[in-house]
């Protein structure tokens, strides 16, 4: 071999090593849900498939469990590019884009496989566009948790029994508002801190979904768990939009069939289990109280009226969630 021709090669290889390792990454993924949920799984699940897809080019650190912050911490790291992606509530979402409030219209959903249905329509998809320019993010597709219910450490039976309750809500204005118009007292606070304040008597009662109830063993502190199934309750898988300029095409349709892949599996798992974790907590004997949207009276309407004025995407879920009953 000519020596021109030894270093052509030499300089094409070195070529390709310095592509490969360009474009190799390695990730990092933020969530305040604990190692052992369903996000977590999913996200570790995602970093797997990404690694394989890349053929071992990059790689995905999950940190779980708020070790990165709260969700707001890590919106602004997102922002920053100091941090690459989240799987996060779509409650926090919304507090910087409210359009996103419109998921929590009370009874948007009528039963769980609903709710993933209405997450699978172009117009939950759209809405997603205005992440880049408004929060700095690129949203990539949605998972959710289950519906939401009451638990409560007293009877209730009306929803004048909630009236003036220390009810611990997740921090974000759309069920602020259902709460104030129920007459309660929503007392915001992160899902780490629940447990121990419902055990102590901080808060009276607590808006979550049935997993958690069931496996976090919420039930054991409460006399009444109210099933009311009132909300949906969507997470979305992002990207740092800053972080997702300096990707290359081929990385960034990589990055997304690996995500929409594990979000849509989220979605499935809760719309498969939703209601055997209810009906687990309906078989320890606690009072267990079905309620529907009669139970909340003029709150709904009330709710409805307020946000039809802070999201202009609340008619167009609406109809989409109508189309696809
Ligand atoms: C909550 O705030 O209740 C919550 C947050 C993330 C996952 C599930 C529940």
């Amino acid at each position: 071999m000519k020596f021109t021709t030894i270093i052509g090669a030499a300089v094409s290889a070195t070529m390709a090593f310095a592509a490969t390792f360009a474009s190799a990454n390695d990730f990092r993924i933020g969530l305040i849900t604990p190692p052992s949920h369903i996000w977590t799984k999913a996200a570790d699940s995602f970093g797997a498939a990404l690694n394989d897809a890349s053929g071992g080019a990059h790689t995905l650190t999950v940190f779980p469990a708020r070790q990165l912050g709260n969700e707001a911490q890590m919106l602004q790291q997102l922002q920053t590019g100091a941090l690459d992606m989240a799987f996060l509530t779509v409650a926090e979402v919304s507090n910087r884009a409210p359009d996103f409030g419109a998921f929590y219209a009370p009874y948007l959903a009528n039963d769980i496989a609903h709710a993933g249905r209405i997450l699978r329509t172009d117009a939950a998809g759209a809405m997603l566009d205005q992440l880049p320019g408004k929060v700095g993010v690129v949203g990539l597709g949605y998972g959710m948790a289950g519906l939401r219910q009451i638990v409560s450490r007293g009877e209730v039976a009306t929803a004048a029994d909630l009236s003036g309750l220390k009810l611990r809500i997740t921090p974000f204005d759309p069920i602020l508002d259902f709460y104030n118009a129920v007459g309660a007292a929503p007392t915001p606070m992160p899902l780490p801190a629940v447990y121990d304040a419902l055990a102590n008597g901080q808060v009276d009662a607590i808006d979550m979904d049935a997993e958690l109830i069931w496996k976090l063993k919420y039930y054991e502190h409460a006399d009444t768990v109210l099933a009311s199934n009132h909300m949906m309750f969507p997470m979305v898988g992002l990207v740092s939009a800053k972080v997702w300029k300096g990707l290359s095409d081929e990385d960034k349709a990589m990055i997304t069939t690996a995500m929409q892949a594990e979000l849509g599996k989220v979605i499935d798992t809760y719309v498969a289990k939703d209601v055997e974790w209810l009906d687990q907590v309906r078989s320890t004997g606690k009072t267990f109280v079905d309620v529907g949207p009669e139970f909340f009276g003029p709150a709904i309407a009330e709710w409805d009226a307020a946000w039809s004025q802070k999201s202009s995407q609340l008619g167009t879920l609406r109809d989409a969630a109508a189309a696809v009953q």
